[in-house]
């Protein structure tokens, strides 16, 4: 099909979007329409809840929420809401929150709240001390001319923490910033600091088009840009669970030594090796982003700034750590998470708003710390089937029903065939022949029919 461009598509009616949409691109439109208007809520004040969070909204696009019971966290009772997508992620923290349930749960301390945002701005004067002794004059400007955007959140006890002249002509030719930090409290806080960064920008406009201290040629700037940093390595929550080295692999043969070394080995691996630590990191924010998506975060912004913060040496590593000591088993993690419980989306999408209560509506502190245990659990799951039995027992035993339902599988061939894999993994080569030999026909023949 040739489709020719559209002008003011986004002023089409819902159902003048969908039209054009599935005349254009779809052989099949008719049923194209049905897998659309499928998923519509049958609420129509939720689905336009959800028409109205983005444009030129069509429908919902669903993911599997679910939970895991049993996490112990700072002496509370946690269930974990998840939304993902992948097979095994719910199965394995379930897994990780009853194995330390046993073993005295998790521990989590928010160690600092920073967020940072700059206006970005090209300034072409010779001597950048004059540049500084102006700033220095002004800079109360930017903290009392914004007192009327701070007010509400200097009462919750946050606001701006400082504003800074920064010189960055070294890297890039005139390039200078404003740089500010800001205490946002129970919000992610994008929308107050781009707020104040702009309202910064007409401040600084303002003041050196007037100023005595530098001269007429050097009252210039252009402003680049003003935008919050996603960066937030001053945003920093740390979890860790620990045990006596003896109670790891306590209920199995396996003896607590071995378990250790390959553990450890494993941990290493992923501080040393980059391609191990991408994989491994990408175990952990399985368990971030899904506590993330139910909680209405911004996963995008989480997963930028995590895996900045993994590279922060110079050399991108592990965000997990371990240590035996004197008999211990302590294994740790330490994140960047800039996450709100208040503003955005919480209090409007019901399934958000549905995790929160489920978490005992905790601020942004409270699940920062839930988030880090999530990551960690999910590591610690992850590690431990690594290093024992392999990734694809588990991994392939959730997966098998995607490929089940893949081939159509009736129920009844569903059960017969799990049943059949009791005692050996899984594959799709192995599921596939399974199936074939249930239904009485060559896989060939299956497979030509698909
Ligand atoms: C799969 O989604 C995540 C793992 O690959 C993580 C890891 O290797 O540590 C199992």
């Amino acid at each position: 099909m040739t489709v020719k461009g559209i002008k003011g598509f986004s002023k089409l009616s819902k159902e003048g979007k969908t039209e054009w949409l599935i005349e254009n691109y779809f052989d099949e439109p008719e049923k194209a329409l049905q897998t659309l208007k499928g998923y519509w809520h049958s609420d129509a004040s939720i689905q336009k809840l959800h028409d109205e969070f983005i444009e030129n909204t069509l429908t919902n696009y669903y993911m599997p929420f679910g939970v895991a019971p049993n996490f112990l966290i700072n002496g509370k009772m946690y269930c974990l809401p998840m939304a993902i997508e992948e097979s095994s992620v719910v199965a394995a923290m379930a897994k990780a929150g009853n194995f330390w349930l046993e073993r005295g749960g998790f521990k989590a301390e928010v160690i600092s709240t920073k967020k940072i945002g700059h206006v970005h701005f090209v300034w072409r004067g010779k001597d950048s001390s004059n540049l500084r002794r102006f700033f220095d004059s002004i800079r109360q400007k930017f903290i009392d001319e914004t007192n009327d955007i701070t007010k509400n959140m200097r009462a919750r006890g946050g606001g701006i923490l400082d504003v800074e002249l920064v010189d960055r002509s070294d890297l890039e030719p005139n390039y200078y910033q404003i740089k500010g930090s800001f205490e946002t409290c129970d919000s992610m806080g994008a929308n107050f600091i781009n707020t104040i960064l702009e309202k910064w920008s007409s401040i600084l406009e303002k003041y050196i088009s007037t100023t005595t201290l530098l001269s007429e040629e050097d009252r210039q700037i252009e402003v680049i840009m003003c935008i919050l940093s996603n960066y937030t390595p001053e945003c920093i929550v740390r979890a860790e669970v620990s045990c006596p080295v003896d109670m790891l692999t306590e209920g199995t043969d396996m003896s607590a030594e071995d378990f250790c070394e390959n553990f450890v080995r494993a941990v290493h691996v992923a501080e040393i090796e980059p391609y191990r630590a991408v994989t491994h990191n990408k175990g952990i924010m399985n368990g971030v982003d899904s506590l993330i998506i139910a909680t209405g975060n911004d996963f995008r912004a989480i997963e930028a700034c995590v895996h900045a913060y993994a590279s922060r040496s110079g050399t991108y590593k592990s965000l997990s750590h371990v240590e035996i000591k004197d008999g211990m088993f302590r294994f740790y993690i330490e994140l960047p998470l800039s996450l709100g419980t208040v503003g955005g989306i919480t209090s409007l999408h019901p399934m958000v708003k549905f995790s929160s209560e489920l978490l005992g509506n905790p601020s942004a502190r409270e699940l920062m710390q839930i988030v880090a245990v999530a990551g960690l659990a999910q590591n610690f799951s992850a590690l431990r089937s690594l290093t024992t039995t392999g990734i694809q027992k588990g991994h392939m035993k959730m997966h098998l029903l995607n490929i089940l339902n893949q081939f159509e599988a009736t129920q009844e061939e569903k059960v017969a065939i799990i049943d059949s894999f009791k005692d050996r993994i899984p594959s799709y080569q192995l599921a596939l022949e399974e199936f074939c030999k249930l239904r009485g026909i060559t896989v060939d023949e299956f497979v030509k029919k698909q």
